[in-house]
């Protein structure tokens, strides 16, 4: 590696690690330790991603780096200090915040995530594009869950660190989350050079559902197999696990996840008031467009069936309607 290169993966090192310290063993650490325990984050699990806490100081990181020898400029690169523009001198960009550190796929820090510890906004403040940290390319916690993904043949895709890390303590340890980005195409062929299944579980809110839409038509469209969970209320995975614990998310959301179809079927639902003639007659067209796509025929079955059975229809007329949409979209 580029003797910069190796240089700005030890800044993050060294900072990963003091961070961490200043987290578990300083006063400075107490409230921002008291938020994450607040949340159901364990000790055990703050230490297995190395989360952190960065002082409430405008030079610290700045002064403790440049002390042990790296230069304003490396700094600056690495996405650690800003510069102000008024008189050159330096800042430092994350400031009393809980800290996730990111691993590039070897291992190395490259990055990290900073959380307010309020309601303060940004909620979130990322490490900026650098030389070596690119967002489209890296997925969360891949590094220390290859080895699972590869062994279950199946990675659990999270929209969020902190569904990601409750995830991994519910014993969910295939699991992986793209960074406040949609997911990308290199995320994809990552993906693809592991498994061929992914398991994808983000927020159960309206924006949640339709990044689930997007991302589920580009997995399957590299060919991979998708499934999806869902979780009631509006819910976010964190807050599942939260609320009805981790067997629960285990059992009724990752074990009950629905098929790409089943998916599709619950998103063309959306907005729709099925007591409504009209809204149930769009539905239902949807829906059969949905099936007339699906190459298996036992598949076409089952999910005629359920039509037939929730809206009392035959199931001849299902089938033929379904048959006629075939050969029009052909
Ligand atoms: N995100 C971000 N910047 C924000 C908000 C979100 O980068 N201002 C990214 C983060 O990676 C976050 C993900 O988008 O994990 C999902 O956002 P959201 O659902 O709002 O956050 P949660 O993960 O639920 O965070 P928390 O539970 O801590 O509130
Ligand atoms: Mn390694
Ligand atoms: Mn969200
Ligand atoms: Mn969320
Ligand atoms: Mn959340």
């Amino acid at each position: 590696l580029p003797e910069g290169i190796k240089q700005m993966m030890e800044a993050h090192e060294l900072l990963k690690k003091f961070y961490h310290h200043l987290l578990l063993n300083t006063k400075e650490g107490q409230e921002a330790l008291e938020y994450l325990l607040g949340r159901g984050f364990t000790e055990e699990t703050i230490k297995k991603f190395q989360i952190g806490y960065s002082l409430d100081s405008w030079d610290f990181v700045y002064k403790f780096l440049t002390k042990r020898g790296f230069s304003s400029k490396r700094l600056e690169e690495a996405g650690l200090i800003i510069m102000r523009e008024r008189d050159g001198t330096y800042f430092d960009r994350f400031r009393n915040r809980i800290m996730f550190p990111i691993l590039d796929h070897q291992g190395n820090t490259i990055a990290f995530s900073g959380r307010a510890l309020g309601e303060d906004e940004p909620k979130y403040m990322n490490s900026p594009e650098t030389a070596i940290f690119n967002k489209s390319k890296i997925l969360y916690n891949f590094h220390s869950s290859r080895p699972q993904i590869r062994k279950k043949e199946q990675v659990v895709l999270f929209e969020g660190f902190a569904d990601c890390i409750s995830a991994v303590a519910a014993g969910i340890d295939h699991s992986v989350a793209t960074m406040g980005t949609s997911l990308t195409p290199q995320h994809i062929d990552l993906i693809k050079r592991n498994t061929s299944n992914v398991l994808i579980c983000y927020d159960s809110d309206s924006a949640g559902i339709t990044a689930a839409d997007r991302a589920s038509t580009m997995l399957q469209e590299a060919g991979l197999s998708i499934k999806v969970a869902l979780m009631p209320d509006n819910l976010d995975p964190d807050d599942y696990i939260k609320k009805y614990g981790a067997t629960s998310f285990v059992t009724d959301v990752i074990g009950a996840s629905l098929t790409a179809t089943g998916f599709r079927l619950q998103f063309l639902r959306r907005g729709k008031n099925l007591t409504n003639e009209g809204d149930r007659i769009q539905y239902i067209e949807a829906a059969l467009r949905e099936i007339s796509r699906l190459g298996n025929a036992v598949e076409r079955d089952y999910y005629l069936r359920q039509l037939s059975s929730e809206f009392t229809l035959s199931l001849d007329a299902l089938e033929q309607q379904q048959r006629q949409i075939f050969y029009a979209e052909k």
